[in-house]
This record gives structure tokens, sequence and C-alpha cells, in this order.
């Protein structure tokens, strides 16, 4: 089987961007330990960045075909994009939202996420590890592991 594992805008940036709140590991760093990760447990995994909308609305699409889940860091989309949620609305298996930064204690119009109306669960403030602690969950959901 295989996860997508898609990525919102200015995440290219990570390990360079607000290494405060986000941390220092870069969005590679990310893919590998994810790959690894899914390796180990027979998974293979399809990891993407864009920032451009259109372009994780066509990503969300392909998954339809060939993926058992999508694990989503929708980045600012999160809280602005209905066309994101419609996207993941016409995907049939797992799904699940990660976000680095504790959104909850941010700036207000980052508590709500039109993503959250359709994710199965949220990872959020567990910095670049939510990305594997997702992973985890969806080979759980998968029946794959015993995790
Ligand atoms: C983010 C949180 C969002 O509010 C923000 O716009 C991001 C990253 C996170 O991973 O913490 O770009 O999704």
């Amino acid at each position: 089987g295989t996860v997508f594992i898609l990525n919102g805008p200015n995440l290219n940036l990570l390990g360079k961007r607000q290494p405060e709140i986000y941390g220092r590991e870069t969005l590679k760093d990310v893919e590998e330990n994810c790959t690894k990760l899914a390796a180990e447990h027979g998974l293979s995994i399809r990891f993407h960045q864009s920032n451009a909308e259109h372009q994780i609305i066509d990503w969300i699409h392909e998954a339809r075909e060939t993926a058992i889940g999508i694990i989503i860091n929708p980045a600012a989309f999160t809280h602005t994009s209905v066309a994101i949620l419609d996207a993941l609305n016409t995907f049939e298996g797992p799904v699940l939202e990660v976000h680095i930064s504790n959104v909850h204690k941010r700036e207000s119009f980052r508590h709500h996420s039109y993503v959250s109306l359709r994710a199965d669960g949220v990872m959020a403030g567990f910095g670049t590890q939510g990305y594997e602690l997702a992973l985890l969950r969806m080979i759980r959901l998968a029946g794959l592991q015993p995790v």
C-alpha cells in the first residue's frame, strides 16, 4: 500500500522558516524519516509539497486511485481552503491532519481548520515528529501491523 504525505505552502522552507516555531529539521529530513518508518512496516509513501492549492487538490485526486490513506499538513490552506476540504471529501480512506506547531496556542485565525471537518485524526504541536506519529496511526488504521 501507498500513503500520500502532502504538504502545503511555505513548508519547502522548513528548517529555515521561523525555526523557533517549526524547528530545524528540513522537509527532506521528514521525508527520509517517514520513508524509513513506512518501509519497516511494508508500506511505501509518496511525499509532496506545493505552494499551489490546485496542485494539492490534484494530488488528492491522484490518491483516490492509488493511496490507502492521506497524511496532510495543509499549512495556511488549513484555515482558508474549502476546495481542499471538498477534495478530501472525495477520498474514501483515512485522512490524518498534521501541524508541526500547536496551532491552538497561536493566533485565533489558526484555531479553525476546514480540513478537520474531514480528518479522522489531528496531530498538532508534536514538531516534525508529528508526521511519524501520524504514519504509525495510519499503519494501525490500515491494519498492517499492531503498533
Ligand atoms: C502549520 C500551522 C499553520 O497555521 C501555518 O500556516 C503553517 C504550518 C504547522 O505545521 O504548524 O504554515 O500547518
